[in-house]
């Protein structure tokens, strides 16, 4: 189980009938908050993994997961069914870039959440990090029913510890409940309810926003925020491709630079669902978009195609695996090799042994094409020193280089 380490669970609660929470006893490696991770099982003797963002601070034991049971999915279910004492597979390398190194510094922190998508918020609000660099963090979760409002205790601590500094800003939209709003987060922000709950302006200057959850919300809130004077920057995906993209969270940044008419606002797919174009992931993994249409060609990579407008997009797994893709070239893998090893890890197989026997081959063949090499460099070396005494020539007809033509046919 070469990808994955053995994890225990530890605690288990049932928010409602389809929220779950799992507390797993597992070594995973640092992570830092607001990254996810993937749990797998054993389905039918294949494991099937899936990413799920970690509740839990950096360094904080059990980890945690918030998640929904999918009906027809093949691991929520069976994650749901889980029981303390139980057994799962957690990948120890997290991954994502929903994560405060991508915010730049600002007065206010606004998270902005539907569903489960809260989870790598409260990740992040139970860091040190936030606190200590924003003056006011406004939290939303907007569900549908006031049942779904989880994590009530974890939030009310975060009111207890940070007094004014945090504002927790609660919808329900399909339910009326006297301490939520009944909308939707751009209905709210567009008609200035969120921010007279959060106490705050939602101004560029002051701000920076993130977003997960709903990907229609990602996308209507995007949209609510344009609308109210934020401008767009290069970030590393245009908005107007970004709009198209039906992933599961993605950062919104509003940044203010140093000219106060000139607001930038940036928008980075970030962590849950994170998809890039091809360029993007060119870019991350430090190879050329031609590079990445090669593997892709070669079904290294195996993108998600818009039929809308026939664009590619590319998860984190497609960046890890370019990644691996390009260390086993580095090392004189063949793409044959990188598939047979990549179909060895997703089934779940150590590919370690393959590995070896291939490196052993490939050595073989870099050993006997170094031989020739050294053959053609002393073939070289000695027409240079033979050449160095003849006469140029002209072609008359026989003879095209006589240079070329002095040489011995031997070895
Ligand atoms: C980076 C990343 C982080 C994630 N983190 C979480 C998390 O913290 N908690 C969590 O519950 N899920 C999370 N997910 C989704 C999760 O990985 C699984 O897809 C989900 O648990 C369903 O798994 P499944 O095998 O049962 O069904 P799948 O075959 O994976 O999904 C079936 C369908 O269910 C829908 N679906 C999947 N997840 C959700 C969801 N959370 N809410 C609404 N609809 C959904 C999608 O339309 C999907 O096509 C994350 C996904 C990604 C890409
Ligand atoms: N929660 C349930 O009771 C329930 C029951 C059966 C099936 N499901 C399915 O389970 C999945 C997840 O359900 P969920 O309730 O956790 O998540 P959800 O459907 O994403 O709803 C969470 C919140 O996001 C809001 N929202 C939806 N689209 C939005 C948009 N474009 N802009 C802004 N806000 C938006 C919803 O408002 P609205 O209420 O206005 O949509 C709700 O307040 C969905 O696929 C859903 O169909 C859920």
């Amino acid at each position: 189980m070469g990808n994955f380490v053995a994890g225990t669970v530890v605690g288990k609660r049932r928010w409602t009938e389809r929220l779950y929470s799992l507390r797993v006893a597992a070594e995973v490696a640092p992570f830092h908050a607001g990254q996810f991770t993937k749990l797998a099982l054993d389905i039918n003797g294949e494991i099937v993994g899936r990413p799920y963002s970690f509740i839990n601070a950096p360094g904080e034991k059990p980890l945690e997961f918030y998640f929904i049971l999918v009906q027809a999915g093949p691991l929520s279910p069976r994650l749901a069914a889980l029981e303390v004492g139980g057994a799962v597979w957690v990948s120890p390398h997290a991954a994502g870039f929903l994560t405060l190194a991508e915010v730049p510094d600002a007065k206010h922190l606004w998270l902005l959440s539907t569903g489960t998508g809260i989870g790598p918020f409260l990740s992040i609000l139970k860091s040190e990090e936030p606190w200590q660099r924003f003056d006011r963090i406004v939290l939303v979760h907007a569900v549908r029913q006031a049942e779904e409002l989880a994590y009530d205790e974890t939030i009310r601590d975060f009111a207890q510890q940070h007094g004014e500094q945090f504002r927790f800003v609660p919808f329900v939209s399909r339910a009326e409940m006297d301490f939520a709003l009944r909308a939707r987060i751009p209905e709210a922000i567009a008609d200035g309810r969120l921010e007279a709950r959060a106490g705050i302006a939602l101004a560029p200057e002051s701000s920076q926003v993130m977003l997960c959850g709903n990907p229609d919300m990602v996308r209507d809130t995007t949209e609510a925020l344009l609308a109210r004077g934020l401008k767009k920057t290069g970030g590393a995906i245009p908005v107007t491709l970004l709009w198209k993209v039906i992933g599961k969270s993605v950062w919104t940044k509003v940044k203010n630079r140093a000219r106060a008419d000139w607001t930038a606002y940036r928008i980075v797919i970030g962590s849950q669902g994170e998809e890039m174009t091809v360029s993007e992931l060119a870019r991350r993994a430090g190879v050329t978009a031609d590079t990445v249409r090669h593997y892709t060609h070669s079904g290294l990579l195996i993108p998600r195609r818009d039929e809308r407008n026939g664009y590619n997009f590319y998860s984190n797994d497609d960046l890890t695996r370019l990644v691996f893709i390009r260390k086993a070239r580095l090392l004189g893998f063949s793409l044959g090799d990188v598939s047979d090893i990549l179909k060895d890890s997703s089934h779940g197989r150590s590919p370690c042994p393959r590995v070896r026997n291939l490196m052993a081959q490939r050595l073989k063949e870099a050993r006997h094409k170094l031989q020739d090499l050294k053959k053609l460099q002393t073939r070289m070396e000695r027409a240079t020193a033979l050449w160095t005494n003849m006469p140029d020539g002209m072609p008359d007809g026989n003879a095209v280089c006589h240079l070329i033509e002095s040489i011995a046919m031997e070895d």
